[in-house]
C-alpha cells in the first residue's frame, strides 16, 4: 500500500527510548506494517522518503476530547467544573442539536487534530444522536482512527432542563441507537463506546442501564472519575463511597473502561481498575484548572494502572496531545518538589513522583493503546501503521550535529513539537494529514 523511509523514534516500554537509524517501512493493502528493513538492503523504489531531518514516530492517542467543547477551546476556564459546565459548556452543546453546526465543527475539529498528530482520539459528542454519528462519519470521511461516544446525562440536579435526556430509558434507547448507527457505518477505524458524562450528570437507572448495554453490545466505555473535590465529595455523599466503587457496582468499570482524571482516586481505587482491567486517561492541563490536585502518575503506574494521556479538549485549552506529554512531566515535577515556598523543603512536595520524557511518550503512544486494548503506538511488523513525520530540524532551533545525540533530541522533540512541526499523519496506512511544502 505505502512505503516509507525515515529515521525511526519510539517507546516499546515506558522506560525505553528506540531509535531506528533509516530504515524503510512497508505497509499492506490492510494499512498493516509488513516489513522493517535498513535502508541499505531495500532494493525497490519508497512511496516517502522523509528529509534527514525529520523523524518518524507512532501516532499519538488522545483519549479524552470532547468533540463538541472545540469552539471554546482555551476560554472560560476562570470557572470552578462545576459553573464552568452550566455557563458555557452545556449551553454550547447544546447548539448541536442543529446538525448544521455540528457537522461545520466536526470538519474543522479532526482535520486539526490530525495536523497535531492525533491518530487515534476518544470522543464525547452530545446528548444528540446525529450530530454524534456525524461525527463518527466525519472521523470516518477524514481517515481518523476513534471511538465515539453519545453522551448520556438525565440527572434531575446535575444537568439543567434544557440539556438533558429526558429520562433514564430514553438515555439507555438513544444510547443503544447511537452504538448501532456507529457500528452500521461498517468500518472497524471507527468504533462507538458507551458514555455516561459523569455520575453527578446520571441517574442511578442510567448508569445501570449503560452497564448492561455495554455488556450486552460488547462495546467499550468512558466516563470521569474523581476528577475534583467537588466531584469527588458529591459521590461520596450520593453513595457512601467513591466514584470507582460506584463504576463497579453499576457495571461500568469494564476491561478497557476509559475514566478520565482521577485526580482524587486513592490507592484501593488503583487496585479496582487494575483489577477490572479498566485505565485512566490522564489530562494535566486540564487538570490545573479542575482537577484541584495533581493526579499521582507515579503511583497509578507503579501500582499496575493502565494510564494514557487526554487533551479533556475543551477543560485543557490545548489541543495537542504533544504539548500534553510535555506537561505530564511538568505537573509531575511540581507534585514532587511542590508548591508552596513557605514550606521548609522537605515538606513541600511528594517524594518519587517524577516522570520523564521516556515516560510521558510512551504513555501518549503505548499507554493509551493498551488503555484501549489496540495494537497502535508502535511501529513493528503486524501493527497498523498509525505514524507521524515531525521536522526535528526545527524544534528548539536547529539541530547541533555535535550536541544533540538521539536521546537529547528526543527530549527537545516532545518539549518542543507543535502542530507546525508534523509534517505528515497516516492511519491505518494512509496519508491523512500533510502540510504544504
Ligand atoms: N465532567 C462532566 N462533564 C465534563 C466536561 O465536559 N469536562 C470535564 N473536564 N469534566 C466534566
Ligand atoms: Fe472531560
Amino acid at each position: 500500500m505505502t512505503s516509507v523511509r525515515a529515521s525511526v523514534f519510539q517507546t516499546p516500554t515506558p522506560d525505553h527510548l528506540e531509535s531506528m537509524a533509516d530504515v524503510v517501512i512497508s505497509v499492506d493493502d490492510a494499512g498493516v506494517i509488513s516489513s522493517i528493513a535498513p535502508a541499505d538492503q531495500w532494493q525497490s523504489p519508497v512511496d516517502h522518503h522523509l528529509d534527514p531531518s525529520h523523524r518518524l514516530l507512532p501516532g499519538l492517542v488522545d483519549l479524552h476530547i470532547h468533540a463538541p467543547q472545540w469552539p471554546q477551546l482555551g476560554t472560560g476556564l476562570d470557572l470552578p467544573l462545576e459553573r464552568w459546565l452550566f455557563d458555557h459548556t452545556f449551553p454550547l452543546e447544546s447548539r448541536f442539536a442543529d446538525l448544521a453546526f455540528a457537522e461545520m465543527v466536526w470538519a474543522d475539529l479532526v482535520p486539526a487534530l490530525l495536523r497535531h498528530g492525533t491518530t487515534t482520539a476518544v470522543y464525547y459528542g452530545s446528548i444528540h444522536l446525529a450530530a454524534t454519528t456525524a461525527l463518527a462519519r466525519a472521523c470516518l470521511r477524514f481517515g481518523q482512527r476513534a471511538f465515539v461516544g453519545r453522551v448520556a446525562m438525565d440527572h434531575l440536579d446535575g444537568t439543567p432542563g434544557w440539556y438533558r435526556d429526558p429520562s433514564a430509558s430514553a438515555a439507555i434507547e438513544a444510547s443503544a441507537r447511537s452504538i448501532a448507527e456507529i457500528r452500521a457505518l461498517g468500518s472497524e477505524l471507527v468504533q462507538p463506546i458507551v458514555t455516561p458524562r459523569f455520575i453527578p450528570a446520571c441517574s442511578d437507572a442510567t448508569l445501570a442501564g449503560l452497564g448492561a448495554l455495554a455488556d450486552t453490545t460488547g462495546t467499550l466505555v468512558q466516563t470521569h472519575c474523581s476528577e475534583s473535590d467537588w466531584e469527588h465529595q458529591y459521590v461520596i455523599d450520593r453513595f457512601g463511597f467513591s466514584d470507582t466503587m460506584a463504576l463497579d457496582r453499576f457495571g461500568l468499570m469494564r476491561p478497557n473502561s476509559v475514566l478520565a482524571h482521577g485526580g482524587l482516586l486513592g490507592d484501593s481505587d488503583f487496585e479496582r481498575i487494575v483489577e477490572r482491567q479498566a485505565g485512566i486517561a490522564h489530562c494535566p492541563l486540564s487538570n490545573a484548572y479542575f482537577g484541584d490536585a495533581v493526579f499521582p502518575l507515579r503511583r497509578a503506574l507503579d501500582a499496575g494502572v493502565n494510564v494514557g494521556l487526554g487533551t479533556d479538549i475543551a477543560g485543557g485549552p490545548e489541543p495537542s496531545l504533544m504539548r500534553t506529554a510535555a506537561q505530564a512531566v511538568t505537573s509531575s515535577r511540581m507534585l514532587e518538589s511542590g508548591v508552596d515556598p513557605r514550606r521548609v523543603r522537605d515538606d513541600r512536595g511528594v517524594a518519587d513522583q517524577r516522570i520523564d520524557v521516556v515516560n510521558a511518550f510512551w504513555l501518549a503512544t503505548r499507554g493509551g493503546a493498551e488503555v484501549l486494548g489496540l495494537p497502535v503506538g508502535l511501529l513493528e511488523v503486524g501493527r497498523p501503521f498509525d505514524a507521524i513525520a515531525v521536522d526535528v530540524g526545527g524544534v528548539g532551533g536547529r539541530l547541533w550535529d555535535d550536541v544533540d545525540d538521539d536521546a537529547r533530541l528526543f527530549e527537545k522533540l516532545i518539549r518542543s513539537t507543535s502542530a507546525d512541526r508534523i509534517s505528515h499523519t497516516w492511519v491505518a496506512g494512509a496519508l491523512v494529514s500533510q502540510r504544504p511544502g
